[in-house]
């Protein structure tokens, strides 16, 4: 018996998410809410120049200071394993692994003592003479180590250069965008405890068995005898997906102290320690014919990344399956700066690669006359153009469509500069994109018991999005149960292995293996003898079992390699409505559409909250946010809320969500992942609504005012 997502009509229903009294009511425990008896507290020592050595170190005030319980730095901590590389690809170098500084901010100690104020006042007690060293801070230094292709992603089909040379029409732009930091509300935390030889760590994380895997390797004791914990998660965008060295340093110190020890990072410390979306430009180099069909693209994108990192984020990865195009080339590289390491950002690559491709087509259709819609859909890609085969699902087609509808854009004129509203110009833009899922495999267990309940258990967490509300969704539906009947158990590295939550693959893999242990489940209860209409409450009982349990399984990526169709990301569309102040340089959003293509959706409000975000953290993109690396010192200058600029409700319109398209045909559960896609078409189409409203092209994301005057 095959449990299907359509029986019960529970699947896609806006319900309430189930842990949403927990978190209004403060009863979600947050990392930073976990306290242990006994506990210490602890604060990072943090190099204050970007290069070079540390000379000396001296301790001696800081470990006289009150209430100080250690101070660990390289020359006395007790020695660490290196970690293993991620199975996202990254790898971090250990902490105290020796005395070169490579960025500002870098975590060169960390002081214990028993409460968090004496900590913070003794860490500045700790002297550091440095042998310091000009850094590196910008991807045209010469100094800059560079590396081609560091990723294995370019790519090239046709013969690009004669292409350009025969095309009607080229452009050939330049598109740079600046640091941009994940700022999640929930400021980064560790407790770390040893309890009796097992490690326990509440971390702020979207990967915990990635973290489970790090300590135990570092530390040199067996997987199972880490534990990590993150029942709740206050937010990440990625920047949860790699280890950080303060959780690594807090787990020393807890070693070393025999004592839980706890951290919570600064919100300035955020900017520093938790990753960033890397500065990056790039060149577009497009053709076409008189008709608007592309003939050539050729993408080069060279972004920043820290030195000696390796962060696998590939911007041109996404370019060759566009748009149908018989000739594109992608070329990629790092340029390795003294610059806090880099980390995921919510639809990391894609994102910049986008605000390249949708802004140069814009810029192509202004050169050939064409609708800017209109140009998309004459190069619409109705099969996969790198492998030929046919997507597991699109509706980018009815992205665009149901879009132009919903936003008015057949009564635009094409003209820059024609429209006012009082002393604004007002413009109107779009931009298509699409982002591929990233899923791992993940596990399992559901338990169904006689009192009719049902518990599924995994150690995924929930970054905000809605995991525990569609998992017990999911699994309602397949055991045809009422939602409160499910009790979901996940963030803890004791439950069956999940993948990460991001790379908007959470959702379909665990999905996918709800479904396999469902139908285990259903199967077992099956070969019960059954009467008509019996609940498997009351079949339970007549046998005299208390309970009944399967462990399911999903391989996406396995089921990727052997597919006769091109599993498709999902697919969206953005209209955006800006006003520009001429005389002031101020842009405001006064409109926004979104429509999203991804596949099945799972809860229709808690993926319209997905889509919303998305939409504002692009808006912060497009308009407000960058990260400024001081020239001298290398320290990010605005590193606080104060300074560095995320969208607020003034600076968000009304966002108009809608979801189109069909259950994907690849993925079992028909999801395509929507934690990311809400982004990707934001920046582009807000930038291209700046140009139609003025006549001026930016390409340096963010549009400030300077750049408008
Ligand atoms: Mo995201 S960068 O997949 O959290």
């Amino acid at each position: 018996m095959t449990a299907t997502l359509d029986k019960q009509n529970i699947i896609g229903q806006p319900i309430d998410r189930i842990d949403g009294r927990r978190k209004v009511a403060g009863a979600a425990p947050y990392p930073s809410d976990f306290d242990l008896p006994g506990q210490a507290h602890a604060a990072l020592i943090s190099s204050t120049v970007a290069a070079g050595r540390i000379a000396r170190i001296d301790r001696t005030a800081a470990e006289a200071a009150p209430g100080v319980l250690t101070v660990l730095t390289f020359d006395n901590a007790p020695p660490l394993a290196d970690p293993p590389p991620s199975a996202l690809g990254s790898t971090m170098r250990r902490p105290l692994r020796d005395d070169r500084i490579l960025h500002y901010g870098q975590h060169i100690g960390i002081v214990v003592a028993n409460t968090r104020a004496q900590a913070v006042a003794a860490a500045r007690l700790v002297e550091i003479g440095y042998a310091a060293e000009p850094p590196v801070l910008d991807i045209d230094d010469p100094r800059a180590e560079v590396e081609q292709n560091p990723f294995g992603m370019e790519s090239s089909r046709g013969d690009v250069p004669a292409a350009l040379a025969a095309a009607d029409v080229t452009l050939d732009a330049t598109y740079t965008i600046g640091a941009e930091t994940n700022s999640p509300m929930g400021l980064f935390t560790t407790v770390a405890s040893w309890q009796g030889g097992r490690l326990v760590v509440h971390d702020t994380t979207q990967f915990p068995s990635m973290v489970r895997t790090a300590l135990a390797a570092m530390f040199g004791v067996p997987e199972q005898d880490v534990r990590v914990l993150i029942p709740f998660l206050g937010g990440g965008f990625g920047a949860g997906l790699r280890l950080w060295s303060h959780t690594v340093l807090t787990t020393l110190a807890a070693r070393v102290l025999d004592r839980p020890v706890k951290l919570v990072l600064s919100r300035p410390q955020m900017f520093d320690s938790t990753g960033h979306r890397a500065a990056s430009r790039q060149r577009m180099r497009l053709g076409a014919d008189r008709d608007g069909h592309l003939v050539a693209i050729d993408h080069d994108a060279i972004a920043a990344n820290g030195v000696g990192d390796s962060l696998p984020s590939p911007i041109v990865a996404g370019t060759p399956v566009a748009y149908a195009c018989d000739n594109v080339a992608t070329h990629e590289r790092r340029a390795h700066l003294n610059i806090p390491y880099t980390g995921f950002m919510r639809a990391p690559g894609s994102v910049e690669e986008h605000f390249a491709l949708e802004s140069a087509l814009d810029e192509l259709a202004g050169r050939l006359g064409i609708d800017p819609v209109e140009l998309r859909l004459r190069n619409y890609a109705e099969v996969n153009p790198a492998s030929g085969k046919p997507w597991s699902s699109k509706a980018l087609r009815d992205c665009l469509r149901v879009g132009a509808e919903r936003f008015g854009w057949a009564g635009r004129d094409p003209s820059p500069r024609s429209t006012h509203d009082g002393d604004w110009l007002v413009g109107q833009g779009m931009a298509a994109a699409t982002f591929e899922f990233y899923a791992q495999p993940c596990t399992v267990r559901l338990v169904v018991d006689r009192r009719g309940h049902a518990t599924v258990r995994t150690g995924a967490t929930d970054i905000g999005t809605g995991t525990y509300t569609i998992a017990a969704q999911i699994t309602a539906e397949l055991l045809g149960l009422e939602v409160d009947r499910v009790r979901v158990e996940i963030g803890d590295t004791d439950l069956p292995p999940a993948p990460q939550s991001g790379g908007s693959g959470l959702a379909g893999a665990l999905g996918a293996a709800v479904q396999d242990a469902a139908n285990e489940l259903n199967a077992r209860l099956a070969r019960l003898d059954g009467r008509p209409g019996e609940s498997f409450a009351s079949l339970l009982d007549r046998h005299g079992l208390d309970e009944l349990s399967a462990t399911g399984h999903s391989d996406l990526p396995a089921a990727v390699s052997g597919s006769d169709v091109a599993p498709a990301g999902a697919f969206a569309a953005a209209f955006a409505e800006v006003g520009v102040d001429e005389e002031l340089g101020l842009v405001r959003m006064r409109r926004l559409v979104s429509v999203i293509d991804g596949g099945r959706v799972f809860n229709e409000k808690t993926a319209r909250s997905q889509a919303i975000g998305g939409a504002v953290m692009g808006i912060g993109m497009a308009l407000l946010e960058e990260a400024a690396y001081d020239p001298n010192s290398g320290r990010v200058a605005n590193g606080t809320f104060g300074d560095y600029l995320v969208p607020v409700n003034a600076d968000v319109p009304d966002i108009d969500v809608t979801f189109v398209g069909t259950p994907d045909t690849f993925n079992p559960t028909g999801s395509k992942g929507l934690g990311e896609i809400g982004i990707v078409s934001i920046a582009p189409a807000i930038a291209n609504a700046v140009h139609h409203a003025t006549g001026t092209r930016i390409r340096d994301l963010p549009i400030t005012l300077d750049k408008l005057l």
